[in-house]
This record gives C-alpha cells, structure tokens and sequence, in this order.
C-alpha cells in the first residue's frame, strides 16, 4: 500500500514537474508517512497542514486527561469539579478523569494508560514530585502538552504550570503570626507546625515561607513539626500528641484547612481554651464545610485563598488545542487573606452558599 502511495507520489511529482518546475520541490519535500497520507493534497495544502502540526490540525475533538493525586479531598474534589465544569462550554473537549488516591505508583499507572488512549493533552497534579517526573517527562517527549497543576514535578519536562505561590502564602502567614503574637503579647510566642506530604512542593514551599514571614519577630518559636500528609484524618492524632507533649502552644501553623481543623478538634478535646490559640490553615473553600466558613465561625484564625487552577487548565488547553497558542511556562494565581474582617465578604465574592 505504502509502495503504492509513493508510486502516485513520484507520478504526481513528476506530471506537476513537468507542468511547473517551481512547485516540484515542495511536492517531494515531505517524506514518510505523512507525504504518503497526503498524496493527494496539493502541494500548498500540504506544506500547510504540515506546517500546522500535520493531523492535529483538522480535529474538531479533543480527549483531555485528568490525573488527579487524590479524590478523597475536598479541595481536589472542587478542582475536578471546576475542570468539569469549564470543559462542559467546549463540546470538543472530553476529559477522562483518574484518581490515584494518594498513591505515586497508581499515578505514574494513570498517566501511562492515558498515553495508551491516545490522549490529546495531559493535566496532572502530581502527588509527589520525583515518582512522577519521568512519566510526566515521557508524555512530555511524546509531544503530549502537559499541564501541571498545583503541585510540582521536578525538572522542565512539562508544558506549563498554573498554581498560586506557596512560598508567598507560607509568608503572608508567617508575618500575619509574628503580628498576631505582638499584639497578643506572646513572649515567647510557641507554634506548633502541622505539615503536608514531604514530598509534594507546597510542603517544603509553605514551611520555608512561613519561617521567612515569622523572621521579623524573634519571640516567634517553631517548638514542634509534624507531618499529617495534609489529611484531616492523620491530623487528628497527630495534633492530639503534639499537645499532649506541647501543653503552652499559642499558635497552630497547619499546612491546609482541614489539617487546621483537625488541630481545633484535638485542642478542644485536651480541655485548651481555643480563643487563646490562633489556628492557621490554608485552601479557604467557598463552602459549608470550607475554610472561609470556618473563619466566619471562629474556628479558624486566618487562612489563604488556594484557588485550584481547575478553570484555568481548561482554558489554556483550549488555547493550546485549538488555537495553537504557545503558552507561558508559569502561570501564578492570585491569593487573599481570609480573616475576621472580610471572610462573609469573601465568602460571597468566591461564591459560597
Ligand atoms: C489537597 C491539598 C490541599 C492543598 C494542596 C496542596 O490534596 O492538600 O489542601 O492546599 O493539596 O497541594
């Protein structure tokens, strides 16, 4: 077959030789495959489907997957909840959804069976950074576009990133305690530090901003560290030694919201009086069980608005699809303090119900 088509091919080169030399060379320049396949195509049509990214040009549909770290979390519900949603406008994208339940290995498995599909594009928020990297990088190679999302990978492997500055935010909360720690006279002013997964970049991001924002007041002391693996449910035991063993905290500096909330649970269970104790969190969703709610009700002292990216990744695989777009290698979210004094308003202005 293939030695048929190059046959035609000669055949043709050679009757439009012969009618116009100066197309000729455009003809017979494409070679493999994708000259074979478009034989027929004039030579203008050709050069331009070539020049256009060859067959992805003249698709009208577009599978999309979703790689997602973790289901079980609220706020990684609320991301694949807002890709589904901005990709419903586009009738051409699908998106197939894969949940590794916090599993690096079960990742790694979820992107390499969307390489199988024949994917168009690739959106991860990767559980760790270093398990993830070289499938990343493989989908990467294969010309997939690859979207980032929230969580790092290692390397420059990848089309683009979208998330908000975690080192920023760990900043903004760490100056926010050494404020909240002077006005309440704490000296010294002891902080407990509840962390996320090690290797997920927030992490080390958070915890490295958060001891830059508390440098500016020395009575400021980080007396304990722990991991919950940003979840509500580690987090409560977790919190509950940290007290048992750190019975004078003022402050609790927890990753994300719920691990915030767990750290609540735990003090009230150790007969602490919370209104002396600031809680910290991070995420501020816009719902009942959310971290905006939980300012508004006093349970948590601040936390910081960690938008998802969710609409945002679709938007750009649009424009990466469709329009051909060549997409910046970063793009970084807005964040906003959520305190006493604007939670209702925020929480309005985010959408909440
Ligand atoms: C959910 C989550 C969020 C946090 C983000 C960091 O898995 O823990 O709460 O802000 O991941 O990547």
């Amino acid at each position: 077959m293939r030695r048929l088509l190059t046959l035609a091919l000669i055949v043709l080169a050679s009757l439009l030789f012969s009618a116009c030399t100066a197309v000729a060379p455009a003809t017979t320049a494409p070679s493999g495959a994708a000259a074979g396949d478009t034989a027929t195509a004039t030579a203008t049509e050709e050069a331009t489907t070539a020049a256009s990214g060859g067959e992805a040009a003249a698709k009208d549909k577009f599978l999309i997957g979703m790689s997602q770290a973790n289901k079980g979390e609220p706020w990684r519900q609320a991301m694949n909840d807002q890709i589904a949603a901005a990709a419903a406008q586009y009738p051409e994208l699908e998106v197939v959804f894969a949940d590794a339940a916090q599993n690096n290995a079960k990742q790694v498995a979820d992107v390499e069976n969307f390489i199988q599909q024949g994917i168009d594009l690739l959106i991860i928020s990767p559980n760790e950074a270093a398990p993830l990297t070289d499938v990343v990088a493989k989908a990467y190679d294969q010309g997939i576009p690859v979207i980032v999302l929230d969580r790092k990978v290692n390397g420059e492997k990848f089309t683009m990133w979208i998330g908000a500055d975690n080192q920023l935010i760990g900043k903004k909360a760490g100056e926010f305690i050494g404020q909240w720690c002077k006005d309440n006279s704490h000296t010294p002013c002891n902080v407990i530090e509840i962390r996320g997964l090690e290797g997920a970049t927030p992490a080390k991001e958070r915890g490295d901003g958060f001891r830059e924002g508390i440098a500016g007041n020395p009575d400021v002391k980080i007396i304990a560290s722990q991991n919950a693996d940003w979840l509500r449910e580690k987090a409560i035991p977790v919190s509950q030694a940290m007290f048992q063993a750190n019975p004078d905290v003022n402050v609790v500096y927890a990753h994300n919201d719920p691990m915030g909330e767990a750290a609540v649970i735990s003090a009230q269970n150790a007969g602490l009086d919370l209104s002396k104790i600031a809680f910290v969190g991070i995420d501020a969703l816009p719902t009942p069980d959310g971290g905006i709610k939980s300012v508004m009700d006093g349970r948590l002292t601040v936390t910081y608005v960690y938008p998802t990216g969710g609409a945002q990744a679709i938007d750009w695989a649009r424009k990466i699809l469709e329009d051909k777009e060549e997409p910046p290698k970063t793009v970084v979210l807005e964040t906003e303090q959520v305190d006493s004094t604007n939670a209702a308003d925020l929480y309005t202005k985010y959408g909440g119900k």
